[in-house]
């Protein structure tokens, strides 16, 4: 059984569907065993307490600089015993050193079809702004191994959705949310625990054949 950690800075949707997930049983190799928080409001510390999983709060302003933010990080995951870390709309920027200790361990979920609409500056609202703007006809989610390149890691699972003619950066933000995220994420990290994700250059191959998600 992996030990995930869970990585938050704002309201922890992504976090109440693998905490779902879980006690629905779909997340078979691994437990939810830490969340941790880059600000001491996110509302994911919350949802985090309710389903009883520890919290940590690791504030890159409070501790001052990367290496004491990182520092602070490396030491919550000793303390936890984890095996498996998830981005789920963590907004700190975490660098080489980290991401390099944690080589396929770490996995991102993005608001898009990578690699379109993402990189640097690329969170949030901005995105759906961006691909509306762009005129593209889907849009959708990725999960994605973590490199040291922003959104550039291998991907791991992708849904698509239409974008319809009414579509605000609201709507497609809450549409991309409920229809992709909330159900990659789950099985992404659930393919992960159970090693079922063999990484071969850029591509990642699943064990045991297609998902349908
Ligand atoms: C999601 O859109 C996720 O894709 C992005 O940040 C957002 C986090 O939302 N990385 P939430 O905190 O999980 O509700």
């Amino acid at each position: 059984m992996k030990n995930i950690a869970v990585f938050v800075s704002g309201g922890g949707t992504n976090l109440q569907a693998l905490i779902d997930a879980q006690a629905r049983g779909e997340l078979s190799g691994g437990k939810l065993a830490l969340v941790l928080s880059s600000s001491p409001d996110a509302y994911a510390l919350e949802r985090a307490r309710q389903a009883g999983i520890p919290t940590a709060v690791c504030s890159k302003k409070e501790l001052g600089s990367q290496d004491a933010f990182e520092s602070a990080i490396h030491k919550a995951l000793a303390e936890h015993s984890i095996h498996v870390i998830v981005l789920a709309g963590f907004l700190s920027i975490l660098s080489e050193d980290l991401t390099s200790w944690w080589p396929e361990r770490i996995l991102n979920i993005h608001p898009s079809l990578i690699p379109s609409f993402c990189g640097k500056g690329m969170y949030g609202l901005k995105v759906h702004e961006a691909v509306l703007a762009r005129g593209v006809k889907v849009t959708g989610a990725t999960v994605h191994f973590v490199t040291a390149e922003p959104d550039g890691g291998p991907i791991v699972l992708q849904k698509a959705i239409d974008i319809l003619p009414d579509d605000t950066p609201e709507s497609l933000q809450r549409r991309v949310m409920e229809e992709c995220e909330w159900k990659l994420l789950p099985k992404a990290v659930d393919l992960l625990c159970r090693d079922a994700l063999k990484v071969e250059g850029r591509t990642v191959k699943i064990i045991g054949g297609r998902v349908i998600v």
